[in-house]
């Protein structure tokens, strides 16, 4: 099977998730289950977030994994919760950082509650998910968990480190992706394995990892080209906080000192206009930028494929080919 060779229509998330929708349903109540709480005002922030229900994609891709050689150990549906608690505790202290409105088309807990709230909240959801990884008391799962949390709190405070925004390099680009999303799509995939098919784990791994990588760079390609409904959070906003990512890196290469001092501008601007912020995106698109990131994000995906064609045949694999390429094309 080749990825470039297709030419009807990319599958929706909804097929991918076919397979594994049964387990996919108990997920939910298990967040539910880990974040339950006495206090009234923590019940008010949950239910909030509870609300704002996102793709679903890392306990995806752990119920894939976990399935691609015979059944899996249904503690998996509790590991899924807890990466997706991960993953919204990341989300959360994402929009306070970003200062963020819009998430999952719904406000964000910065925006709705404060600043403050959100910070104990995320801290609340991810405290949560650790207790629920003691209680299962698999060791090598926690230093999973615990090793791919860490990652993502280094590419974040790099992000936040990086003094000149500009001279950030396709290298820092690739490092901070690495830490602050491909750890935990490897995660996902690697604690799949350890849950039903152990002898995979390091393909998953390398499967998880390249198709995260894959994940970000299409993330960073829509900030530039969508549109806020459809994604259900701000886009341009990446310009708009003096973010970095591969389509300019790439568009700034080739650039002339005119539109260069355009760019200077915006990131010289503490509030750039949304005039400003549509005058970058064109550059960039014109300097091939965004043709760019899609190519480096298509070279990402091909080493996602390398590894998930070392895995036996099954409606898994199967699952796993479709959303390298739901990954790419995605719209949302
Ligand atoms: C958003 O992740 C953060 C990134 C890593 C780009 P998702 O696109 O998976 O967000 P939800 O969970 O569907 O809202
Ligand atoms: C990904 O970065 C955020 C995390 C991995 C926490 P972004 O800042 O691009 O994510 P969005 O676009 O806000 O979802
Ligand atoms: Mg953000
Ligand atoms: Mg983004």
């Amino acid at each position: 099977m080749n990825l470039k060779s297709r030419s009807i229509a990319p599958p929706a998330l909804q097929e991918i998730q076919a397979p594994v929708a049964e387990p996919l349903a108990r997920v939910l109540d298990e967040m539910w289950r880990i974040v339950a709480v006495d206090s009234e005002f923590f019940r008010g922030v949950n239910q909030h977030l509870m609300l704002m229900k996102g793709k679903m994609v890392r306990p995806t891709l752990m119920l894939l994994a976990s399935e691609v050689e015979g059944a899996a150990q249904p503690r998996v549906a509790s590991y899924a919760a807890v990466i997706e608690l991960i993953h919204l505790a990341t989300l959360v202290h994402d929009d306070a950082v970003d200062h963020s409105v819009l998430r999952r088309g719904m406000p964000t807990v910065n925006s709705l509650f404060t600043h403050e709230v959100a910070v104990i909240a995320g801290d609340f959801l991810y405290s949560r998910a650790v207790q629920e990884l003691v209680r299962l008391g698999d060791l090598e799962v926690l230093r999973v968990f615990a090793n791919a949390s860490n990652e993502l709190t280094v590419g974040e405070m790099r992000q936040l480190g990086a003094l000149d925004a500009l001279s950030f390099s396709e290298d820092d680009y690739e490092f901070l992706i690495k830490c602050k999303t491909a750890a935990l799509f490897k995660a996902s995939c690697e604690v799949g394995a350890l849950c039903g098919a152990a002898a995979h784990r390091e393909s998953l791994a390398t499967f998880g990892e390249r198709l995260g990588m894959a994940f970000q760079v299409a993330d960073d390609l829509l900030d530039y080209t969508a549109e806020a409904a459809t994604m259900g959070k701000p886009t341009g906003l990446d310009l708009r906080e003096h973010k970095v990512t591969l389509p300019l890196i790439a568009a700034l290469r080739s650039m002339s000192p005119a539109r260069r001092a355009v760019v200077d501008a915006l990131f010289a601007s503490p509030e750039p206009t949304p005039e400003q912020v549509a005058d970058v995106v064109g550059i960039v698109q014109d300097e091939g930028g965004l043709d760019y990131a899609r190519e480096r994000g298509e070279r990402y995906l091909a080493e996602a494929e390398a590894a998930v064609a070392a895995l036996p045949e099954s409606r898994a694999r199967q699952s796993l080919f479709d959303a390298m390429w739901y990954v790419m094309d995605r719209r949302s």
